[in-house]
């Protein structure tokens, strides 16, 4: 089963996430991390920016796989997610930018993209930590509803909904690209940890349906199911619909503190 940590807001999320990566740093210092975009990652990402500018250690040999991109947004475009995790991730951590892969939503490369991304994780020697987000869809990167559990890294089609949610990002909801590159849930589940977070009660649904429903294609959350190794970090409002969320709490106030998450 996940593991279900309740925090009291977001801020508390990202620290308590921030402090894992920082362990995994110091027991390897060329610890894989899969980078999700989107606004629920900000406060871990914003954590450890602060961490290291307090107790700086070194993180100039870490790696790191970002989950998806969009298909066809020119070089440079703001909302590309080569420039996203190079703004939120990569100079505030002053990460190595060689280190740190993005798949290639350019039409030119597209065909071989998807193989090309999955060579470069598994040359790294596979994600350490994967952080995700989840969608209203309940897609995790951009596995959409049918997405196989079995899929990799691939060209997919954004669901309406998706394309609306991320449309505040952009000047219009029509230069919301169509498509988009993403990790599949099968190269998410050979990430050796996956931390989901989720934040607001627009994301009880999905996350009850990852955590607790049937596992399904339809509900591309329910992956996390057939992983050894999950930890799902929500505030109060999205962890609302868990119908046993008092004995997630019970067993995290439980927890012997050395075991961290
Ligand atoms: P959000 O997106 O973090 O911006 O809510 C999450 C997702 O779509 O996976």
């Amino acid at each position: 089963m996940a593991e279900i940590v309740v925090v009291e807001s977001k801020q508390a999320a990202g620290e308590l996430v921030a402090l894992k990566i920082r362990g995994l740093i110091e027991s390897r210092a060329d610890t894989v991390l899969g980078l999700a975009t989107g606004s629920t990652p900000l406060p871990v990402y914003a954590a450890l920016a602060q961490s290291l500018r307090k107790n700086p250690m070194d993180v100039s040999r870490v790696r790191g796989f970002a989950l998806d991109e969009y298909v066809g947004l020119p070089e440079g475009h703001p909302e590309s997610y080569r420039t996203v995790i190079t703004r939120d991730v990569v100079r505030p951590l002053g990460l190595t930018p060689t280190l740190i892969c993005v798949p290639n939503g350019e039409i030119e490369t597209l065909e071989h993209a998807g193989a090309d991304y999955e060579r470069a994780i598994e040359a790294a020697g596979g994600i350490d930590l994967q952080i995700l987000g989840i969608g209203r869809t309940g897609h995790l990167g951009f596995n959409e509803p049918g997405s196989s559990f079995a899929s990799l890294t691939r060209v997919k089609t954004l669901a309406p909904k998706s394309r609306a949610d991320n449309a505040r990002f952009f000047a219009s909801p029509d230069e919301v690209p169509r498509h988009c590159i993403t990790q599949g849930l099968g190269t998410i589940r050979r990430a050796r940890h996956l931390v989901l977070l989720a934040f607001g009660a627009e994301k009880a649904a999905a996350i009850a349906a990852a955590v607790e429903g049937p596992v399904t294609a339809s509900q591309p959350g329910s992956a996390i199911q057939l992983h050894e190794h999950v930890t799902v970090v929500l505030d109060p409002p999205a962890a609302a619909a868990l119908a046993n969320l008092d004995y997630y709490r019970y067993i995290w106030a439980n927890k012997p503190a050395w075991q961290g998450i």
